[in-house]
């Protein structure tokens, strides 16, 4: 497996990660849990009206931490909007739930990918595995 899809994989088993932005100098952090690897690249979504996609247009520097089984994922990169239709509607026949708040044409839905990522598998117990992207 390439590490990209272990890192991918790790996001879809955790179901929630926390997604962390920047607002002048106040770091914000929520609950996320879409992830979706496609033509290479890691991507995840959010709604363009959402205080965290104005954040990401003014400094689309980001982290993201996830936590399972003794193992915790941090990804540090920046994340680039792509208004692909076909992105969107891939990340849409993944994640079903989310045609409850999203289509593909609402002028709303976001899909953000992953840029100069380095992403590091971390445990109390092994060394750290980091993996770029
Ligand atoms: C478990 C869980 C998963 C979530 N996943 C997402 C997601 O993938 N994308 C998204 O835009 N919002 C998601 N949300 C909702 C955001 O956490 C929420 O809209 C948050 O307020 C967005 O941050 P903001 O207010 O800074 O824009 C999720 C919420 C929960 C509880």
């Amino acid at each position: 497996m390439e590490g990209i899809e272990k890192v991918c994989q790790f996001l879809d088993e955790v179901h929630t990660y926390y997604l962390a932005t920047v607002e002048g100098d106040q770091p914000r952090v929520r609950p996320f849990g879409t992830a979706l690897l496609y033509d290479g690249r890691l991507y995840i979504q959010t709604g363009k009206v959402k205080p965290v996609s104005h954040q990401l247009a003014q400094n689309p520097k980001a982290e993201l931490c996830a936590f399972k089984g003794g193992k915790w994922l941090r990804i540090s990169g920046e994340l680039v909007n792509d208004d692909n239709r076909d992105v969107k509607v891939a990340m849409l026949e993944k994640m079903p739930s989310l045609k409850a708040m999203y289509s593909a044409d609402d002028g709303n839905m976001q899909m953000l990918y992953l840029k100069n990522a380095v992403a590091v598998f971390s445990s109390f117990t092994e060394a750290p595995e980091t993996i770029t992207f």
